[in-house]
């Protein structure tokens, strides 16, 4: 498992931040002002990937501010909150003469979860420290207050031009190559979110040949390695359960690819957690093709998704280059076809009254025989049965 990118290359200066100059200013001019600002509080919002976090422990280096970091889930907690946070915004900071306090991602908070933000709100009248916080949704109706009580800044989605040009410093950090026209692809398709076109760059890296790789809005590779991204480094949300959705691939061949990179991620008793989750998986596919109960392929789904997500005992860090499951592949096309040869066989021994076995022993003569379209149609093959019996 190699380092990831995203974090490898994370920008540790203002010169490094691209295409957020203005946010830049702003957030600098809030920390340079402290404590003699109206509101005590500044919101870093937009967008995935475009350098909210980034930006709130760049202006701590730059500023050589000690930073004190939690995120929705500590907020989750009043009295926790109160022990952590109101020493932390009370208290001088004892390494640094400076100390910034960041709320990642407050949006994130659910609406059971509300007493912990009123406890925020209250704690931002009082704060010693400037509090900067992150959110993609400034605009959610959970936020009404806090909007209210700080200074927002909004970060944009990163133009791709931008984002090509600091792909390209990367590759050569890296001393990569991948042609223009992919990396020009990766770009776009990235709509903004840096975070994403470093993901995608790093998987056509690991490839063995980048250039081959099309990377088009329907591209499958692309979108299975990034749906496995989610499902096995990062906590399990509500979000999964639709994640595969967006994946234009057959839940059957997703299955393939799961259980091929299960392995590469987890192992002890997470692996045997993801393995048990994908029996189940199987369990209601076998349901669902014998009862044709098509409902269960929520749970299958579920499972796949959200339970092999949850079979990790904490995320992962590093960048893994998930492989394709070609044996296993090539093993289920395999019993595809042969699931074929029985049913041209059945079809065959009901028609001629022979049993089914011998009309399986002497299939190399039968095979001869329906070679004529009359008795392929008198035996009423389908298309699959004749693809078979063309190969
Ligand atoms: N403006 C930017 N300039 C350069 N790199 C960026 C920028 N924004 C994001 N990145 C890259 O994307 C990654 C994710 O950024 P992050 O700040 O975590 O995004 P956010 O918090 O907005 O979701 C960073 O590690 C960094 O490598
Ligand atoms: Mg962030």
């Amino acid at each position: 498992m190699g380092k990831n990118w995203v974090e490898k290359y994370r920008p540790k200066r203002f010169s490094e931040i691209k295409g957020q100059e203005l946010a830049v200013e702003k957030i600098t001019e809030f920390i340079d002002k402290f404590p003699k600002n109206k509101k005590k509080a500044i919101v870093l919002h937009g967008p995935p990937g475009v350098g909210k976090t980034t930006l709130a422990h760049v202006i701590s280096l730059e500023k050589n501010s000690e930073i004190f970091e939690l995120n929705a889930s500590d907020l989750r907690n009043k009295k926790k909150l109160q022990a952590i946070l109101r020493p932390a915004m009370e208290q001088r900071s004892l390494l640094k003469e400076k100390k910034i306090i960041l709320v990642d991602e407050v949006d994130g908070i659910s609406v059971a979860d509300w007493g912990g933000l009123a406890e925020l709100m209250s704690l931002i009248e009082k704060t010693n420290f400037p509090v900067i916080i992150t959110a993609n949704d400034i605009w959610s109706q959970k936020l009404n207050v806090l909007r209210k009580k700080s200074e927002l800044i909004q970060l944009k989605e990163i133009n791709y031009n931008l984002i090509k040009d600091i792909l390209i410093q990367v590759l050569r950090s890296e001393n990569k190559f991948i042609d223009n026209d992919t990396i020009t692809k990766i770009s776009i398709r990235a709509k903004g979110d840096m975070r994403a076109a470093l993901n995608d760059l790093q998987t056509v890296a690991g490839l063995e040949t980048p250039s081959e790789m099309v990377l088009d809005e329907r591209n499958k590779e692309i979108d299975i390695f990034n749906a496995m991204r989610l499902i096995f480094k990062n906590k399990p949300t509500n979000d999964l359960l639709s994640l595969f959705d967006s994946v234009k691939m057959s839940l059957d061949d997703i299955i393939l690819w799961m259980e091929e990179n299960i392995s590469a991620e987890y192992s002890g008793e997470e692996l045997a957690k993801a393995f048990e989750m994908l029996s189940k998986v199987d369990v209601f596919k076998g349901r669902i093709y014998k009862q044709q109960y098509w409902r269960f392929m929520v749970y299958e789904n579920i499972f796949l998704s959200y339970g092999i997500s949850a079979a990790k005992k904490d995320i992962k860090t590093g960048f893994t280059n998930y492989q394709k499951p070609t044996r296993k592949l090539k093993i289920w096309l395999n019993n595809q076809r042969s699931k074929k040869k029985k049913t041209i066989a059945e079809k065959y021994a009901k028609h001629v009254h022979v049993s089914q076995k011998r009309a399986m022993n002497e299939f190399p003569i039968i095979k001869q025989i329906l070679t004529s379209n009359d008795i392929r149609k008198e035996l009423r093959l389908d298309e699959e049965e004749i693809a078979y019996l063309e190969k």
